[in-house]
This record gives C-alpha cells, structure tokens and sequence, in this order.
C-alpha cells in the first residue's frame, strides 16, 4: 500500500497567513499541521508515502523530512502546478503508485482517536473505501447519504440541501485502478478533478465501501482560523492531561518498528535541546 498526502492547495480560508505561508505548516499547538495526517499513515503502517504539493512548499517539507529514512521511510515529492483538484494527486503519482493500491489523506484532516475503522478498510484488496462522519455543517464537505441498511446510495460535493448530516473526510483507501478512473474524469465546472466524482464512479460500479466513523473519533479539519483554534486547545488540552503526544511521527515510527532503537537514538541526537527532545527521550526511559 502507498500513502499520498495532498498537501498543496490555496489555503484562501486562511489568508493572509497563507499568501506566505503554507496551511499545512501551520501550527496545531505544538508541531506543524502536516505531522498529523502523515502519522494516520504511518499508523496504518505505510512506509512508501508521496508529499503531492507547490512549488513555493515542496523545498519546506524537504527541510522537515528529507527523504525520510530517518524514520524508516521513503518519502518522496511531487508538484501540483496548481490547485487542479484532489483527484490529480493520482494522475501526478503514477509513477509512485505503480502496480499498488493506494491511500489518500489531505494535508490538513486529523483523524484521533480508535483508527479500526482505518486498518479495517487497509486489508480490503479491491474496490474503494471512503467514511462518514457526522457533522454539524455537512454543507461544507462531499456528503453521503445511506439507506436503512446503511448502504451509501450518493456522495454529493458541497450541495446546498445536504441529504444527510455525514460529511466524506480527507482519508480514502483505494485499489489500483484509481489511476485509470483519475486519468478518465473531466473536470467539474468549478474546474477541478473532483474526488467526489471518483467515488461516485466506484459506486455506480458497486465498489464503494462507505464506512461510518464513530463518535468516539475525532475527525478535524483545519481550513479556518477558528478550526485551527480549536485543533490546537484539543490537543493542548490531550497532550497536557496524558504526557503523551499525538502525531509524533519520531515517536511512531519506533513504536510502530520502522526505525531500533539505535536509529531512534540518532534521530533524537540530531534534534536541538526542547521539550520535544526531552519528550522523545523519555519514551526511551519509560519502555
Ligand atoms: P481545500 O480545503 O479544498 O482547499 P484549500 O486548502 O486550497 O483551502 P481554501 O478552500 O481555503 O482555498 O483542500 C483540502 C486539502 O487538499 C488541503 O490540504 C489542500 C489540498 N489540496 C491540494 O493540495 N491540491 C488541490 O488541488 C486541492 C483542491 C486541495
């Protein structure tokens, strides 16, 4: 399985800071945003990951993970010339997805909490799975609607009568022929290649699993000042009370054993003196 994070876009929600700067590092309380959706693949225990984004971004996620081999990876980056849609993220890693099926998680969706749901849709080897989860503002997002027996009958993106309260989050799971599908789609009129169009297609085809995410999970998205907010007092609030942190990508890859003990060793001594350091440090102490 490979992992694609979308980490590019326009940001406009978030502007000004994001006329210099990108949204995905930005900062939820005490790491850059993009440490958070990379972790949900690596937690799903995907090595092979391809940062899709800008030209302005791509040297700045090369200055924070490299090729990450340190951590037992192999990442690799691909531009996006422009904000041409989710679904281009398929046609622009062709060439690293290769014969593999593949999972895409946007650069700015958290996901905390159980993740059964995701490592449940990781050991399905055909058709495609995406979730719902259900929001106060469904209006926003691609919304699915299901019928009694909890099959999803249509996923309409952003309508103005949504039929249901279950948004589509930024986490999707898909065999191999997402390439082909991508490549077959003509962008909507808003002029993107749209996502939603290539989960329609796999419904249709009958080959769309549509999940439901509990309410015991967090599900986040950070496009807006408040969203941002309120992402970083939930986690300000999660590492204070417990010690522990979410979405310590060092932290996970020795917990998941992509990296010894040795290599965790090196990693930490190539971080300055912070309470992140100390913080690695004593998970080594506390084993
Ligand atoms: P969006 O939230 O749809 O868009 P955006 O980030 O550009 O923000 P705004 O709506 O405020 O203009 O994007 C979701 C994620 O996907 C986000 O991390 C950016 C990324 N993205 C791309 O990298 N390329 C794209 O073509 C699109 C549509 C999104």
């Amino acid at each position: 399985m490979k992992g694609i994070v979308l980490a590019g876009g326009s940001g406009t929600r978030l502007y000004p800071i994001t006329k210099v700067y990108s949204k995905q590092l930005t900062i939820i309380y005490d790491k850059p945003l993009i440490y958070y959706p990379l972790s949900i693949l690596m937690l799903g225990g995907i090595k092979d990951i391809l940062i899709v984004s800008n030209k302005e971004t791509i040297p700045m996620y090369q200055l924070l993970f490299g090729d990450g081999s340190h951590l037992g990876l192999s990442i690799s980056y691909v531009l996006q010339p422009a904000p041409n849609g989710i679904a281009e993220s398929f046609i622009l890693g062709e060439q690293f997805i290769g014969n593999d099926n593949v999972t895409l998680v946007l650069g700015d969706n958290i996901f905390y909490g159980q993740l059964d749901f995701f490592y449940n849709a990781l050991r399905r080897k055909n058709g495609a799975t995406i979730f719902g989860y259900r929001v106060n503002d469904p209006e926003r997002y691609g919304v699915v609607d299901f019928d009694k027996n909890g099959k999803a009958l249509s996923i309409e993106e952003k309508p103005k009568q949504p039929k249901s309260n279950y948004a589509v989050p930024g986490l999707y799971v898909y065999d191999n022929r997402v390439v082909d599908i991508s490549k077959n789609m003509k962008p909507s009129p808003r002029g993107e290649l749209e996502i939603t169009d290539v989960n329609n297609f796999y419904l249709n085809e009958g080959n769309l699993n549509v999940e439901k995410i509990g309410r015991g999970v967090a599900w986040l998205d950070t496009g807006t000042p408040e969203a941002l907010l309120q992402a970083s007092n939930f986690f300000g609030v999660i590492e204070d009370r417990q010690g522990l942190k979410v979405a310590c990508i060092e932290e996970i890859a020795y917990t998941m054993k992509f990296i010894d003990r040795t290599q965790y060793e090196r990693v930490i001594d190539g971080i300055p003196r912070s309470a992140y350091r100390t913080y690695l440090e004593r998970i080594l102490h506390e084993e």
